[in-house]
């Protein structure tokens, strides 16, 4: 394999500069204090219609805050409609959200609206659940992996076919196989190829959505070991959204668990894997065996689903699920709050301790 490293492949540096925002950009590249990515208080309402005459919101989203560093990996959990394809549109900037802020390698992105400096938008890129829908089937993977390189560069076209070749290899695939097209692949190797497409601008971020969830069980693991190597050497920094807390183990620094667009639990791995202190974190792991807690007091069944966005509960939005709720939790919203080393929106976080 090449190292791509070397000759600024894969890695150049950002061509041109953002107007304004020079010193910002200045600070994220000399110290690495600066988190690459900041998203505060992150909302999205989706307006929608009821009936013939009737409007309605659905709060999709509300006020998620988490900051990522360089080179580390967020993963975002939580189940079926809890809001984290949401957030990954927002964090990639294919909508604008609501309200909150989101700042890019300490850009304000959110102050442009909709009209994001393509230089910005080209730092955070996306790979899909399912590549085969991701890639277009008319085009070769040659022509799939020249256009963001002729959108977002001023490079040659002998000096772009040499990138994609580049990007193959790094990737796992091989350059010769340029001229195929996606159904000549697996879907393993379809994935590489969307992965391949999303790091050969050189993003600085990577949001993967359910990457690897429609790939066979043989094949998971491989497409993980790439990620986690493309982060070693180029220093990506990923959010991983996988409902498969097996996978999150495998793969992440952090954990953000969500639950019906809000953020109940966030911090390191170890400690909300390890040792959960919010009940719904409780619940996601005793329904995964191969890492349910032996304790069998950390055991929490989950009853119930999410409640309807068009009718959020009272206080608490997780108390008409939740084993430990008491009066107050119908009441009272709890707010995100540090115990034991991480952040938790539980008013009995202190209780929930193995
Ligand atoms: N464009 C939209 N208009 C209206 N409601 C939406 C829209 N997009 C998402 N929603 C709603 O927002 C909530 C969160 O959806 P989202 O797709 O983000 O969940 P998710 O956690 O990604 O779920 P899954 O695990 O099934 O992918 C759901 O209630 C969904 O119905
Ligand atoms: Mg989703």
């Amino acid at each position: 394999m090449t190292t791509p490293t070397d000759d600024g492949m894969l890695r150049g540096p950002a061509p041109g500069g953002l107007p304004g925002s020079d010193d910002a950009l200045g600070k994220a590249e000399a110290g690495d204090t600066v988190p690459v990515l900041v998203a505060e208080r992150l909302s999205k309402h989706y307006p929608i219609r009821r009936g013939l005459f009737g409007h309605a919101q659905v709060n999709a989203l509300n006020g998620v805050s988490f900051s990522l560093a360089q080179g580390r990996t967020l993963a975002v959990v939580g189940e079926s409609g809890s809001g984290k394809s949401t957030l990954a549109r927002q964090l990639t900037m294919i909508e604008t959200p609501s309200a909150g802020r989101l700042t890019i390698d300490g850009v304000p992105v959110t102050r442009f609206g909709a009209d994001v400096p393509p230089e910005l938008r080209r730092r955070v890129q996306m790979v899909f659940q399912n590549p085969f829908a991701s890639l277009n089937p008319r085009k070769t993977i040659a022509q799939t992996l020249d256009e963001p390189l002729a959108i977002n560069t001023s490079l040659g076209r002998a000096e772009r076919a040499a990138k994609v070749a580049e990007a193959m290899t790094v990737v796992g695939l091989r350059p010769e196989h340029a001229r195929r097209y996606p159904h000549m692949f697996s879907g393993g190797q379809r994935q590489r190829v969307a992965i391949a497409r999303a790091m050969i601008v050189d993003p600085g971020i990577v949001v993967a959505d359910e990457p690897v969830s429609a790939l066979d069980v043989s094949i998971q693991a491989q497409i993980l070991n790439l990620f986690m190597d493309l982060q070693q050497r180029f220093g990506v920094s990923f959010v991983f959204i996988s409902h498969n807390l097996s996978v999150v183990e495998h793969i992440a620094d952090e954990v953000l668990v969500m639950y019906f667009g809000g953020v109940v639990e966030l911090g390191d791995k170890g400690r909300v894997l390890g040792r959960p202190r919010h009940p719904y974190t409780r619940s996601l792991l005793s329904a995964t065996p191969a890492l349910r807690a032996s304790d069998r007091r950390l055991q929490v069944r989950l009853s119930g689903e999410l409640p309807s966005p068009l009718s959020p509960p009272s206080g608490c939005c997780f108390h008409p699920r939740c084993p430990m709720a008491i009066e107050r939790c119908r009441r009272d919203i709890p707010e995100l709050r540090e115990v034991d080393g991480r952040q938790v929106a539980c008013h009995r976080a202190e209780e929930t301790e193995g």
